[in-house]
């Protein structure tokens, strides 16, 4: 119930004026995000490569209104490449097609996407597409299945809680893609997603053992300690090389699992986000664990 409330509320014009603008909200969200500007994100990327973990760097937008927004959003990925290449950062970059304009047409978020992979190829660097809420994963996927026809290091996010992931997961193993696998972070219909969250971890172990046999490059995202240590058993059982899989995680979630896991000597690279969109992220962040919504409204109270 709380954790719906929150999700809606991630949708609201509103409350983002109203959050953005507190200085509260800012500090707090701070938590979860590198800051506003590439600068700020390139000093939390050399923070992470220093301590052996690679990133994958998200400059934050979602759900643009005009062709001009989303050729905004193409330059800031396409200047975030820049950085990596140019400062030699262990980075790749992580993209949302809403963000490159598919609310708007498909054919655009294509385009835009192509220039970000076209650069992406250039620097060696993946580009891994986000999955949003249950409305894009189609045209989300095909424009991902599109992209992999010209550029093969397009990866893209999948998500147990849905009911079509276990198809669409066999395939890109198929098709080569890699894939992401997390549990998902939206609000979704019972006629869609899987309600109970114990259903959902339990589909993602399902996932988890093809993704690791089948995938060309298996990337667990979960902070959940049981599957982080399913995807150890599974690895060994298909005796998959460390080089070929990792493991990822948020900014700011679980550091002590992500030490471990580093410490352990397994590949962990970690999702940065920066930019100043950032009231939606941190709202999914607010959504998954009550905590955060005590913490931030304590920190209010205190003021
Ligand atoms: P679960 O929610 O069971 O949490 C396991 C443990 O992690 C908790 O017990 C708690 O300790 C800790 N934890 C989890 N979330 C926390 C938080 N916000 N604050 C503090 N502690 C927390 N989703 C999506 O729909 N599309 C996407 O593209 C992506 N991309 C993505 C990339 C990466 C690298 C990760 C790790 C996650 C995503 N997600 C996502 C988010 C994902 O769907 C999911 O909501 C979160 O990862 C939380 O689920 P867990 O697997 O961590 O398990």
């Amino acid at each position: 119930m709380l954790k719906a409330t929150l999700l809606k509320a991630a949708g609201s014009p509103a409350l983002k004026r109203q959050m953005t603008a507190n200085p509260v909200a800012r500090r707090v969200a701070g938590r979860f995000i590198a800051g506003t500007t590439i600068d700020d994100a390139d000093r939390v990327i050399r923070e992470l490569n220093a301590k052996g973990a690679p990133v994958a760097l998200d400059y934050l937008g979602e759900n643009t209104e005009s062709e001009a927004q989303a050729r905004d959003s193409t330059a800031a990925y396409l200047a975030a490449l820049d950085r990596i290449q140019e400062q030699g950062l262990d980075a790749n970059i992580s993209v949302k097609l809403t963000a490159m304009g598919l609310d708007i047409r498909p054919e655009l978020a294509l385009e835009e996407a192509s220039r970000v992979a076209a650069r992406g190829k250039e620097v060696g660097a993946m580009v891994g597409v986000d999955m949003e809420a249950h409305a894009y994963v189609e045209r989300t996927l095909d424009t991902v299945v599109q992209l992999a026809k010209s550029y093969d290091q397009v990866g893209v996010c999948l998500q147990a809680y849905l009911y079509r992931t276990r198809d669409d997961l066999a395939r890109l193993n198929e098709l080569g893609v890699p894939v992401r696998l997390v549990k998902g972070a939206y609000q979704e219909s019972p006629e869609v997603a899987y309600p109970e969250k114990a259903r959902v971890d339990a589909a993602y172990a399902r996932l988890l053992d093809t993704l690791i046999q089948d995938n060309p490059y298996p990337m667990v995202g979960t902070h959940d300690p049981a599957l982080v240590r399913l995807t150890k058993t599974l690895v060994a059982r298909y005796e998959r090389d460390r080089g070929t899989f990792e493991f990822q995680m948020l900014y700011g979630v679980r550091r002590d699992l992500q030490e471990q896991v580093l410490a352990e000597g397994y590949r962990l690279r970690v999702y940065v986000p920066y930019g100043d969109q950032w009231y939606p992220y941190f709202m999914r962040r607010l959504a998954e664990r009550p905590a955060n919504l005590y913490f931030f409204l304590s920190n209010l109270l205190k003021r």
